[in-house]
């Protein structure tokens, strides 16, 4: 079934409840302003709601993204589980905003308040379902190679740099808002850094993976994505507490 088939089928059959106590309980933390949250410690404990309401409460979202927000290698979606907090606030935000131009994700989020969409985030980053099994790519063995190579060392040539600088060595991200990129499906991670070279997907300034995207040859994109999907990821992997050393380029949103 197609992308947009699925979409069709599912939206009208979701409804997020966004009457829970949540909001009411973390108003003090929106009024703070985005700049001063920091996602990684202002625990969803405090509303008082306990996991088994929430997961109730975000059952709209677990109808496409998979019980947890666990997703599958095959298809499009992608797994939001155990991102890090604050990367899944920006996005919310970023799909809120329309910076992230996704008509299924938009509708979701539309209106919801900061507060509401810091405790989704925190949520789904506390969740920690085991990675399914990496996906079977077609890809060539040079292919392959230029791939991996891309992802560990970069290419000088082009001033890409090694992805294994921000999204840490194990490629499972690091605290406080950057995202792995194991266990994604190949689709979605053409899609994304497609999204970035025309403008559609936009981070918060500087948006160092639009520069990166645009730098990449289009077959490197795929060499890349090729190799990323189809590594596995070893049990209990998680994103790194902090980056062991300056980042190559600045990126917004981290909570600097
Ligand atoms: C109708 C299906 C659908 C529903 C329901 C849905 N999503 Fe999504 N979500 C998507 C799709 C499709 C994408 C990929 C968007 C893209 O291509 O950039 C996505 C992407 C995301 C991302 C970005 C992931 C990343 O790695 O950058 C987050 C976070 C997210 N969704 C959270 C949620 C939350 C929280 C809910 C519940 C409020 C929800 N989604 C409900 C379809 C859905
Ligand atoms: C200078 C640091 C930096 C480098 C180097 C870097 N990234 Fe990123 N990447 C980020 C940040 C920060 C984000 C989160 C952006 C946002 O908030 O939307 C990100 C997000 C992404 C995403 C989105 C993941 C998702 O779940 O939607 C993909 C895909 C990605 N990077 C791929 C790559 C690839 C491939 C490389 C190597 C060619 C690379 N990145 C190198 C900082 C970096």
């Amino acid at each position: 079934m197609g992308l947009v088939a699925l979409l069709l089928i599912a939206l009208p059959a979701v409804a997020l409840d966004r009457s829970g106590p949540g909001i009411a309980a973390t108003a003090s933390t929106a009024s703070r302003g985005s700049a001063a949250v920091n996602p990684a410690t202002d625990g969803s404990a405090s509303t008082g709601e306990s996991a088994d309401a929430l997961s109730r409460r975000f059952a709209a979202c677990t109808s496409c993204h998979g019980p947890q927000g666990r997703a599958s290698p095959e298809g499009y979606l992608p797994r939001i589980a155990g991102k890090p907090a604050g990367y899944l606030y920006n996005q919310l935000r970023q799909f809120r905003e329309g910076r992230r131009a996704v008509p299924a994700m938009t509708w979701m989020v539309d209106r919801l308040p900061d507060a509401y969409l810091l405790e989704m985030a925190q949520y789904f980053a506390a969740q920690h379902p085991p990675y399914p099994r990496p996906q079977t790519v077609s890809l060539d063995a040079a292919s392959r190679e230029r791939g991996r190579l891309l992802v560990m060392s970069g290419d000088a040539s082009r001033s890409v740099p090694a992805c294994i600088a921000c999204h840490d060595k194990g490629l499972l991200g690091a605290q406080p808002a950057i995202p792995g990129l194991l266990g994604l499906p190949q689709d979605y991670l053409n899609a994304q850094l497609g999204a970035w070279r025309e403008g559609v997907r936009n981070a918060i300034a500087p948006d160092c993976m639009a520069t990166i995207a645009k730098r990449l040859a289009p077959q490197d994109i795929a060499a890349i994505t090729g190799w990323l999907a189809s590594q596995p990821v070893p049990a209990g992997g998680r994103a790194a507490a902090a980056l062991p050393a300056a980042m190559p380029l600045d990126c917004g949103g981290l909570g600097q």
